[in-house]
């Protein structure tokens, strides 16, 4: 399909999320794998998103290679008296460029609510870290016609501490809940009807959004990204459990070129 006008400027992306997976060999082991195949190309960012306590050890193994790193999570407070919290501003302190933020599995383990995520999604972007502001329905949402309206609304909440400026830097992740870990992916047609609709609500908040990069999450593996990272609204990837596999990981990154 030919780039509509304005697509061009829009960012490729394929990020990991480690989940809380991982040891410190077998992080170096992947680690390693990612950075001599240099997936990157000048049109697509590359990251992996990893445990709190493999940040410093993931720089110090990506330094100097395309490959970016980022974090699951972040405080929804700048700083002070709260207890295992890890702010913003300490993630980038380590250099990192991303976090996902509003993820499902923090949504529903941890009670995040959309007016939480509205801060974690504030304070990265103080900490000029690029928030990836995770929204998605669940099963019995979708089936009953809601999908849109859910995750309308998870969005305009999650950028409403941000002004149209901040929030052109940053990223969604379309993960439906049903699709997260299950092995069912959603369709290309529903990620793409899904991402048409999230494309169609940011540029309503403001026209300078409509090249904000959207991403599907859910399932992904080597031989649906192509499929799916084609469809016209896709900028990309969130990709968990086929992240943990280099080789699938790194043809998950081609089928994104
Ligand atoms: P999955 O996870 O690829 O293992 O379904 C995606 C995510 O939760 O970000």
């Amino acid at each position: 399909m030919a780039p509509q006008a304005g697509e061009s400027m829009r960012k490729k992306l394929a990020l990991g999320n480690w989940k809380m997976n991982g040891e410190t060999e077998a992080n170096a082991r992947l680690l390693n794998v990612l950075r001599d195949n240099e997936p990157i190309s000048d049109d697509a960012i590359v990251g992996v998103c990893v445990p709190y306590l493999y940040v410093g050890h993931t720089r110090d193994a990506l330094r100097g290679s395309c490959v970016k790193w980022g974090v699951q999570d972040v405080s929804a407070q700048s700083e002070g008296a709260y207890t295992g919290e890890i702010s913003a501003r300490m993630a980038s302190d380590f250099d990192v460029s991303f976090a996902l933020v509003g993820h499902s599995e923090r949504r529903t383990y941890h009670g995040e609510s959309d007016v939480i995520v509205a801060s974690k999604v504030l304070r990265c972007i103080e900490s000029n870290i690029t928030p990836v502001i995770c929204v998605g329905e669940t099963l019995v949402e979708r089936e009953s016609g809601n999908a849109n309206t859910v995750i309308g609304q998870q969005l305009s909440v999650a950028l409403s501490k941000l002004s149209d400026d901040q929030a052109q830097n940053v990223v969604v992740a379309y993960e439906p809940v049903w699709a997260i870990g299950t092995g069912r992916s959603a369709s290309p047609d529903q990620v793409q009807a899904t991402h048409s609709f999230l494309r169609q609500a940011l540029a309503a908040r403001s026209e300078t959004l409509k090249n904000v990069a959207i991403l599907y999450g859910g399932s992904v593996k080597a031989t649906s990204a192509s499929e799916l990272f084609h469809q016209p609204d896709v900028d990309g990837g969130l990709i968990g459990s086929a992240s943990l596999d280099a080789r699938q990981f790194i043809d998950i990154i081609d089928a994104l070129r």
